[in-house]
């Protein structure tokens, strides 16, 4: 995978200015040091979006989205990761470089180029769909599939010839080049050859309309039936969705996407007037996948084929979605006929059933009712238990919030239990040693709270002591980041992007914001201070207090109570 350097990353947030990039988008008001407008990501009348030029932050005190401009640009733009930097880069002038070795020690050709050329395989092929010789062959199988002319346009369907040269002589680009992008093959004795021939070109196009990759479909029967590109800087099969760039108008209009399984699922649907469809180009449908749907839309529909290999995919994609659920998303599962797949379904009964059967699609919290109970109905002791045993670690996959709540509410009647009894046994509490760990993790959190706020805090402070050997993640995050500012000597911006997709950090960055927003007034050094040295206390006193607890003779206790006294005076 093609990896940004962190240096350049680093260097972008330090370039760019966070109060200009959202002026342009979301016209900002000065108030004493910071701005204000009234939030993009939800809906107020009354501003409480503040955006820092100091610390190159937003913050929205209403619904809490919070981050530096890449972050602003991923959620404004409906932008990924990398696209942010891209964009970001653009509008300084800057070029992204990249850490990957695809093309070995020679110089990386620029992204520019490599869409050029998809951009130009692709004239190519359309051409063919056109004029080629064998051009019948090509249309007279999209016609007996029922796709429409005008559907070929919208997706830039394309043929390649059956030749083993056509493309590599129309292009002019460097075999090396074409081969890392899966254009062209590479043979066991060296024979360098097309590696689409005979097939339906279906581009692959990313958000933003460029082309990063191409489906093949052989025409007719045959083996394999579809050829892919691999993966390539461009292209990352678990990333990108087909068909996204087609839908995006749709998606919007509907504030939902419906996920189907192949190529024609969503050329026959959108030929159907269900536009609002994306497919997972034959892959499980990952988190990246879903992450990025839901920047877009609050729904996601799953359409599976109604056989087992349907259903496993279905309990595939549950697994993934579970983590990205909260109020205001939904997502759920519908399931076709035996027999039928989206592109037979909706040619044989049109887009209104087709719509109807979406509309009617089982629930998340149903689906995962239905495949309990498959397990055991819960109507015994016995039977309950198994039921709650399946859904346990389901359950505990969602996020804290009103939808895992109202979840645990539904489930209690079905188990025959009360709300409590049931948010018990699936979220236990935790013994004495956890609440131990949790003040350590709390204090912590506080601790990088006053980094976040002041990287250069971490100067201050010299003597690790007791932290070094702690086991505890947030402290071993804190030691991270403190390491990483003594290196890099980060600014807050640059430093929160640099953890912002580390899962220890991820994982509480509200509470953690939280903490830095209640920093307003504190006296900066003298408050980080503090809180190390209360940690490196905290972090002490459970070192006795597990010794004292495995300490063997009345003597030791004693002589490791002495200590304890003084460690807490
Ligand atoms: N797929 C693939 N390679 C294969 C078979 C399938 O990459 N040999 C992927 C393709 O993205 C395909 C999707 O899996 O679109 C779903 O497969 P399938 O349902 O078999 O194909 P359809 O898209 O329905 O194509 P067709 O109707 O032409 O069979
Ligand atoms: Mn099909």
């Amino acid at each position: 995978m093609s990896r940004i350097p962190k240096s350049f990353i680093d260097d972008l947030i330090s370039r760019a200015d966070i109060v200009e990039i959202i002026d342009t988008r979301v016209s900002l008001k000065k108030k004493a040091k910071e701005f204000v407008a009234c939030c993009p990501f939800h809906n107020e009348k009354t501003p409480s979006f503040t955006v820092s030029p100091d610390k190159q932050f937003y913050h929205c005190f209403g619904c809490g989205k919070h981050g530096t401009a890449l972050g602003f640009l991923m959620d404004y733009e409906n932008l990924s990761y990398v696209e942010a930097i891209e964009s970001l880069a653009q509008s300084l002038g800057l070029e992204v470089p990249s850490e990957q070795k695809d093309f070995g020690e020679k110089k990386q050709p620029a992204k520019e180029d490599l869409f050029a050329i998809l951009q130009a395989a692709n004239n190519f092929f359309k051409k063919q769909l056109y004029s080629h010789p064998q051009k019948d062959l090509v249309v007279t199988y999209l016609k007996n599939r029922g796709l429409s002319g005008k559907i070929a346009k919208k997706f830039q369907l394309g043929f390649a010839p059956d030749s083993w040269d056509s493309l590599a002589k129309a292009l002019a680009a460097d075999a090396k080049i074409l081969l890392k992008l899966g254009l062209l093959r590479k043979s066991d004795s060296g024979r360098v050859y097309d590696y689409f021939r005979s097939r339906v070109q279906f581009p692959i196009h990313d958000y933003m309309g460029r082309i990063i990759g191409f489906g093949g479909r052989i025409i007719g029967d045959g083996e394999p039936k579809y050829l892919n590109s691999p993966e390539s800087v461009l292209f990352h099969k678990g990333q990108e969705l087909y068909g996204l760039y087609q839908a995006r108008p749709a998606l919007k209009k509907h504030d939902a996407a419906i996920i189907v399984e192949g190529y024609m699922d969503v050329a026959a649907l959108h030929q159907h007037g269900v536009e609002h469809t994306v497919a997972a180009l034959g892959t499980a449908v990952s988190k990246d996948h879903l992450t990025r749907l839901y920047r877009i839309v609050k729904n996601i529909i799953f359409c599976f084929d109604g056989d087992q290999a349907g259903k496993g995919a279905a309990i595939k994609a549950m697994r993934n979605i579970l983590p990205l659920i909260r109020e205001g998303r939904s997502a759920s599962f519908m399931f076709l006929p035996q027999g039928e797949d989206p592109d037979s379904y909706i040619r044989t009964h049109g887009e209104d059933k087709f719509l109807n059967a979406a509309a009617d699609s089982t629930s998340l919290e149903d689906f995962i009712f239905e495949l309990a109970a498959e397990k055991s109905l819960p109507d015994s002791a016995n039977g309950r238990e198994l039921f709650m045993q399946y859904v346990k670690p389901l359950i505990q996959q969602l996020a804290p919030g009103i939808y895992r709540e109202s979840l645990i509410q539904r489930l209690a009647p079905i188990v025959n239990l009360p709300d409590d009894r049931v948010r018990s046994f699936i979220f236990p509490i935790k013994g004495s040693k956890m609440t131990v760990r949790s003040k350590g993790a709390n204090l912590a959190h506080r601790a990088i709270a006053f980094l976040l706020e002041e990287p250069k805090l971490a100067f201050a402070f010299e003597d690790f002591g007791v932290l070094q050997n702690s086991k505890v993640p947030e402290i071993k995050l804190l030691l991270d980041m403190l390491d990483t500012i003594l290196k890099d000597n980060l600014q807050p911006a640059q430093l929160y992007e640099r953890y912002v997709k580390d899962e220890r950090f991820a994982n509480d960055k509200n509470k953690i914001i939280n903490e830095q927003n209640m920093l307003t007034g504190v006296d900066l050094q003298k408050g980080f201070l503090e809180a190390m040295a209360n940690l490196k206390r905290q972090i002490a006193k459970n070192q006795l207090a597990q010794r004292v607890s495995t300490a063997n003779s009345g003597a030791e206790i004693n002589e490791l109570i002495n200590k304890k006294t003084k460690v807490t005076n």
